[in-house]
Formats: structure tokens, sequence, C-alpha cells
């Protein structure tokens, strides 16, 4: 084993435990829960080890700096810790591992950067807690209002701002400005790299993609009395709509998925009153994207009216199509000899590209499977990630 996949088992092996489920072995790292407030005590002993002071947002994000923050021009790296339901152990805490050993890396080989470099780590990515996916970033940049993060409330009823403890500061542009790039180190969420012999790609593009609620309501009765004929059976629209969203996306080259459902009252024998289910799509191209929600809300009215029950669709979170910065995805790539890939899957990285010059660097995942307690990366991988980002760093910051 190399040095630096020795250091890279060992400083992994510190946050391993944290929000595990012995059951399924996934994460429950929930943001501003307790396993992800861990993780952030976890992150403050890194930086304050590295002697690297923290700055907070006022949003949730945390910033560790490695130079003097007030001197602008500054490189960021860094990732998310929160997780999906029974996620991963890679999504977020790698980037975020990664850039402390690359600092360290740094160190060690006598680079002493021109800029400030900053590792970040930034709240509620995947919106399993608010339902709004990169929350902290589209706070920071000023995408989503302060004022209607503030009142998201997760599962318990409890609002953002009061899991925050205070009202989330919006918009920081004299603190985002401070940044020259961006560069977020992820696991890779497909099989792209995994019958090649690259052990990190370099990413050109995310995907478009959003969240959208369809809300079906129907008549909650007794399910031994009443006549199939007279039910108004909101399930019924919600299966339809369901294999129509499958169907839609398969025709397009799309993705579409319905990965969460609630019911009301949501007992075995009565019809349901209510069922929600939520949309999660991602095309190529915005059209695509556009015709297909379009194509499924057509579905869902068409079958409610032969069910005689009523659907209403809400938007939740859009991301348009992200493309990297070309010029520098080249010069990365060309740096560490690495291909460059697109990707379906949302990341800090890209709300951050719409203000700055982003990029992101893919580490291969042996069996592409992500957001699952199955995902993965090899020891070694993982070290070759963390030494691909110390060279993007040292170029950057040189
Ligand atoms: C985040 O990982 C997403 O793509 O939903
Ligand atoms: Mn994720
Ligand atoms: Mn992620």
């Amino acid at each position: 084993m190399s040095d630096l996949t020795a250091r890279f088992r060992k400083l992994w092996d510190e946050i391993a435990p944290i929000g595990r489920d012995a059951g399924s072995g996934g994460y429950l790292r929930y943001a501003l829960t307790e396993p992800e407030l861990l993780l952030r005590g976890w992150f403050r002993d890194q930086a304050e080890q590295r002697g690297m002071p923290i700055i907070e947002d006022g949003n949730g994000n945390l910033f560790a700096w490695w130079g003097d923050p007030d001197a602008g021009d500054a490189v960021l790296t860094g990732s998310h810790f929160d997780s999906v339901p029974h996620g991963g152990a890679y999504d977020g805490p790698l980037g975020i591992v990664s850039a402390f050993l690359a600092v360290d890396e740094l160190r060690e080989s006598g680079v002493t950067p021109a800029r400030p470099l900053a590792v970040g780590a930034f709240v509620e990515e995947e919106g399993a807690r608010f339902g709004v996916p990169c929350l902290g970033s589209r706070l920071l940049t000023g995408a989503l209002p302060a004022e209607r993060a503030a009142v998201l409330r997760d599962a318990d009823g409890v609002s953002f701002a009061e899991a925050l403890g205070h009202a989330p500061a919006g918009a920081r542009p004299e603190l985002w400005g401070r940044f020259r790039s961006f560069v977020e180190l992820h696991v890779e969420q497909g099989r792209a790299l995994a019958d090649t012999v690259a052990p990190v790609a370099v990413a050109s593009a995310i995907w478009p993609h959003g969240r959208w609620r369809f809300d079906f309501r129907g008549e909650g009765n007794h399910a031994g009395t009443t006549r199939m004929a007279d039910r108004r059976d909101p399930m019924l629209t919600y299966a339809f709509t369901v294999l129509a969203a499958n169907k839609e996306a398969r025709l397009r080259g799309a993705y579409a998925t319905v990965g969460r459902v609630s019911v009301e009252p949501n007992a075995t024998n009565a019809i349901p009153s209510r069922v929600t289910g939520w949309l999660d799509a991602r095309a190529a191209e915005p059209e695509i994207l556009t015709g297909l929600v379009e194509a499924v809300h057509d579905k869902a009215v068409e079958r409610a009216r032969r069910d005689g029950t009523a659907v209403t669709l809400t938007e939740e979170s859009a991301t348009p199509l992200v493309a990297f910065d070309g010029g520098l995805a080249d010069r990365l790539a060309a740096l560490l000899d690495a291909p460059v890939l697109p990707t379906g899957a949302g990341h800090d990285a890209g709300v951050l590209a719409g203000h700055l010059p982003t990029a992101m660097l893919f580490v291969r995942n042996p069996t592409g499977v992500s957001h699952s307690p199955a995902e993965s990366a090899t020891d070694a991988d993982c070290a070759a990630g963390v030494a691909a980002l110390a060279r993007v760093l040292a170029e950057l910051t040189c």
C-alpha cells in the first residue's frame, strides 16, 4: 500500500462510522442532524490541526482557509457531508477528505500557494432533509432567497432556520467573490470509468434536472364496502403516472424516477384520500426535460379524469444545464491525462459554475452504484484522486 493510500484509509476510517446504519450499512447523514454535526466538528478539528481558520457564511456552509481569506483570488475545493437516506459513504465526504489530504500533499512537497486555498463543506447538498438540493450553495450565491430557505421544513416540521439556529444569511457575494475558481472532487456515479484504465475523470457538464411534486387527491373510503366502480382512488392515478414517467423518459433517452411517495391515511384497509409522489427527472437538453415533464403531467391529468381524482403539479427545484468552463476542463484533462465526461447528477459545483470558473474531478466507482450503501471506490483510486486534486490545486494556486 502506498503512503498516500494508507493516509487516505486512516483519515477515511475516522469518519466511516459516523451516521452509518447498522442494518443497511448505508448512511443517515441528514443536514444539521447529529451525524452531520459530528462531521462538521471533525471538519473543524481537521482545519485546526492544519492551522486553517474557519469562516462560516451564515447559511450553514463552512470554509477552512490556507492563506489570507481577505486577499481574494482564492481557489476553493470541497464538497458536502450530507447523504440521501441510506446513502453511500463517498458521495460528498470523499471531496472533503480528499481536499484536506491534498493540502497535506502540497505542504509535504513544499508547495507554497501564491494565492489562498479554501476547503469548503456545503450544507444540504442532497436536499434529503429540506427538499431543495444544493441548498447551501444556492443560498450563498443568491440563487435561492434566504426567506424561502428559512421556512423549508423537514418531515418533523422543523424549519431550516430552526435547524440552523438562526435565519440564513442568504447571498454573500463578498464571500464567494473571493474565489477565482472551484474544484469539487466527487465519486463517479455511473460506470463510465469502471472498465477503463483511468481512476480519475474531469467533468464537462451536468444535465438539466429537477424535482416535481405530484399531489393526487381522491376520496378516502372503506376498502371492504366501496364498490370498485364507485371509487375515486388517487393511488391508481399515481401508479399510472409512475409508469407514464418511465415510458416517456425511455422514449426520450432521458431519466425519470419516482423514489419517494407519501400516502394518506396510509392504511391497508382504506382507499387513500391523497397520494403525493416526487418525480426526479433529468435529460441531456432542457427542451427534452421540459417535454418529458409536460408529457407526464398531461398523462396524469388525463388519467385523473378517468379515475375521478384531481392532480396538481408543483416544481420544487430546477437546475439548468451546466456546462463547466471548457478551458478549465481541457486544461485539467491535459494536466491529468484524464477523460472528460458529462453527468446526470447534481452538485454544488453546478451552482457555483454560474458564478466562477468551476471544475469537477470524478473518482472511479467500480460498480457505478450511488445513492445506495453499495456505492464504492477503491482506496488506491481514492489516493489517485487526492494526488490528482493536489496537482490541480498546485496548478490553480500558482
Ligand atoms: C445529487 O446527488 C443528485 O444528483 O440528486
Ligand atoms: Mn448525491
Ligand atoms: Mn454529492
